[in-house]
């Protein structure tokens, strides 16, 4: 069985081909542009999992190129569509980039699944679908709040695009999973998140500051209502939600799922601060972390995390890697590429 996965060479993308070479039969193939990732991704996957796979460098914002792709392989019988921009920062200073990419590359996808008659889709969407939002933890019946940047706004408007388009397309499926923090790297050490430019995120920002490629790390405010004082996030480690990935398939396989569009948490359940990542970082890397408290940062909520019981109840999924794990693979990752 033929999977395609669009931002294939993307973090979350090539964790989620590599799961799925190590676990199933199905042969892959990726869609992928590079705008945040790199060719040499896949060279990394073929390390890891001794598979190449067949790959194409298109925009799927251009229709005709990516209708050729499901031309060339008429026996694609799933889609995860991950390729998509995703800092929440650089969405609000350039959102016509965002609606843009975000919403045109999914209506192409959307377009070919009904034209080549693919099965199943998994649209890769976002905890922060869910804004500020005061009843923690969220389950996937929360009453979303208002969309805190266009990115978020992009998964908002995504969700309902494959909402309405299943409920006209009754022979086909699919399932949007809300990713929460995804962090860390593969369990090897060659495989882990590239930013291409200088991280927005947590856990690049410190493993950055800590290999010295950083010199200070700004902690974002130490004065919101919380167990100390800063941001709750439930971080995940990168290849459970690439496990999750893999059931998700496998259910829409082979299951008559009980909706056509399920959404699902992708989170531990477990909410941790920002001064609780940095401790465990501290801790298992045994380096001393450089970091001040600063100002808070413009967008943050307070504190989110998941309510992952559907998940577990339908995928029998649950999250497996410690927040010390993740931690040590992002370190791991970071030397990796201080070496290479
Ligand atoms: C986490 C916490 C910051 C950097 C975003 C997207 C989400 C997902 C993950 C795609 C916050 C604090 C950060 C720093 C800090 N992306 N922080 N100093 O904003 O929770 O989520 O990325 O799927 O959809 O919204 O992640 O890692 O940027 O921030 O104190 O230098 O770390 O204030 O509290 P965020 P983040």
């Amino acid at each position: 069985m033929k999977i395609l996965i669009t931002g294939g060479a993307g973090y979350i993308g090539s964790h989620t081909t590599i799961e799925i070479i190590q676990n199933t039969d199905w042969e892959v193939i990726s869609i992928d542009n590079y705008s945040n990732s790199s060719q040499g991704t896949y060279d990394r996957i073929q390390n890891i999992t001794g598979k190449s796979i067949k790959y194409y460098n298109l925009d799927l914002k251009d229709l005709q190129a990516t209708e050729q792709v499901f031309k060339e392989n008429t026996d694609i019988q799933g889609i995860i569509h991950f390729a998509a921009f995703k800092a929440v920062g650089e969405s609000v200073e350039n959102p016509l980039m965002y609606y843009d990419n975000n919403i045109n590359s999914l209506n192409n996808i959307l377009k070919c699944q009904a034209k080549f008659d693919i099965p199943n889709l998994i649209f890769s969407s976002s905890c922060s679908v869910y804004g500020n939002i005061d009843q923690l933890p969220v389950t996937e019946n929360s009453q979303l709040a208002k969309a805190e940047s266009p990115y978020a706004y992009t998964k908002q408007i995504g969700e309902i695009m494959v909402d309405d388009f299943i409920k006209v397309n009754p022979n086909l499926k699919a399932i949007s999973l809300r990713y929460f923090n995804p962090v860390g790297a593969h369990v090897s050490g060659l495989n882990g998140e590239l930013s291409t430019t200088t991280p927005n995120n947590l856990v690049p920002f410190i493993t950055q500051t800590a290999i010295g490629k950083l010199d200070c790390l700004t902690v974002f405010g130490d004065d919101y209502n919380t167990k100390d004082g800063t941001c709750i996030r439930d971080y995940i480690h990168v290849s459970d939600i690439a496990n999750a990935h893999v059931l998700a398939l496998q259910y829409l396989l082979n299951n008559p799922p009980h909706q056509r569009h399920e959404i699902i948490n992708l989170g531990t359940g477990v909410g941790v601060s920002v001064l609780e990542t940095i401790n465990a970082f501290e801790k298992v890397s045994g380096v001393k972390l450089n970091y001040t408290i600063g100002e808070r940062r413009a967008g943050d909520v307070a504190a989110i995390y998941a309510n992952n019981e559907k998940a577990k109840k339908i995928l029998n999924w649950t999250s497996k890697i410690s927040l010390d794990n993740m931690m040590l693979s992002a370190w791991k990752w970071e030397q990796f590429l201080a070496k290479n």
